[in-house]
């Protein structure tokens, strides 16, 4: 698959939103060293796509982008002029995306690349770091959920961890480089309110002695948040220059039931029922599509619904699990990721 280079910003509207950009992505880099202190621009609560800024010259990787929230992103965001990549499993289910997306886009800039494990991972940033400019955004979002036996990846981890954190943790290490080369460059992580009551159990990481599926699916889910402050807060350190932030969909109608516990589980009936009640998927896109989009979205920061108990409503800043916030083992969990993926961030 061949790149064609994103098209230079010409006209004086670009060249504004261009610098507009820059100066929030200082001021906003600026105040995430002082972020938890400092007074931060609450989301417009009713954010829609209709707010975001044009698109056009951006490029952004989704993973997970076949279906659910990730198919929403790379819509929303083909529509605002940028050039998307959807990496996924399912090369038919990616081939479906796209015919979608341009069915629903016709002008849409957007490519498929096959992902899975950390070889694959490894493939992947090797192709893109030849072939693109830079990487404007990279949107972490492939998830699975709560597989009712414990599965285990290519690399030999826990499904879970592996697909939602390590994959992810990999990734973007393996496209700092890329990202730094933007002068905006942002990762937006998806956790997911699950985190607010996991445990990171360094005693047994991979559930290899007790396999609770859904334990596993919050630890995962903690764990991306977690490190999702903790690259901030390294970039901000080291001068990447770049925003990390944090967003969870609420509760959304997607595949993510019935293609983990399955919609015949006690979880997935329980599912059935309240469902109407839920975000749809374009909804429970909007918190990640503002921290990839907003010039305002700050560094660091987490954000989703602020209604019923989180689970759907206005958009808003998140509230941060106290696991997640506390950085006594941030240091540890970063240390472990780098040797089970063997990946370092330069
Ligand atoms: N739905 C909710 O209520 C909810 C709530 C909280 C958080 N979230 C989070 O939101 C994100 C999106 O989930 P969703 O609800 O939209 O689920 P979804 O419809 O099931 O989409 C998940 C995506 O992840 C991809 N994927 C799974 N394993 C992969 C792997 N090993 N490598 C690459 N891609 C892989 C799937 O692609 P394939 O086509 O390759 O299978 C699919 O595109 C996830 O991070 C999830 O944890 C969802």
């Amino acid at each position: 698959m061949s790149h064609s280079p994103a098209t230079p910003s010409n006209t004086a509207t670009q060249r504004l939103l261009k610098a507009a950009r820059m100066l929030f992505a200082i001021s906003a880099m600026a105040g995430t060293l002082a972020a938890q202190a400092a007074p931060r621009t609450e989301p417009k609560p009713d954010w829609s796509t209709h707010d975001m800024p044009s698109q056009k010259g951006r490029i952004v990787l989704v993973t997970g982008g076949t279906s659910g929230m990730g198919y929403e992103d790379a819509l929303a965001l083909t529509r605002a002029g940028a050039e998307v990549i959807i990496a996924a499993r399912n090369a038919e289910r990616g081939r479906e995306a796209i015919a979608n997306i341009k069915q629903a886009v016709p002008e849409a800039r957007v490519q498929f690349e096959t992902l899975a494990n950390l070889q694959s991972v490894r493939d992947l940033a090797n192709r893109l770091q030849g072939r693109l400019p830079r990487l404007d955004v990279l949107i972490n979002n492939a998830a699975i959920m709560s597989p009712p036996v414990r599965g285990v990846s290519a690399d030999g981890y826990e499904m879970q961890l592996a697909t939602n954190y390590l994959g992810h943790f990999a990734l973007t290490g393996l496209l700092m480089p890329l990202l730094r080369k933007s002068d905006d460059g942002r990762v937006v992580s998806l956790s997911s309110i699950a985190a607010g009551r996991a445990i990171l159990n360094f005693d047994d990481l991979q559930a290899e002695r007790h396999y609770d599926p859904f334990a596993a699916y919050s630890q995962s889910k903690l764990a991306i948040l977690k490190w999702s402050i903790e690259l901030q807060q390294r970039s901000d350190a080291a001068g990447w220059g770049i925003r990390s932030i944090a967003a969870h969909p609420g509760v959304a109608v997607t595949e993510l039931i019935a293609r983990g516990p399955g919609l015949d589980s006690q979880f997935g009936k329980q599912w059935a029922v309240e469902r109407d009640r839920y975000h749809s998927a374009a909804q429970g896109a909007l918190p990640t599509l503002y921290a990839g989009t907003a010039l305002e979205a700050v560094g660091g920061a987490y954000y989703g619904p602020t209604g019923d108990n989180e689970k759907r409503g206005p958009l808003g800043f998140a509230k941060m699990p106290p696991a997640a916030a506390d950085r006594s083992n941030s240091a540890t969990l970063w240390q472990l990721s780098e040797r089970l993926t063997g990946v370092t961030y330069r």
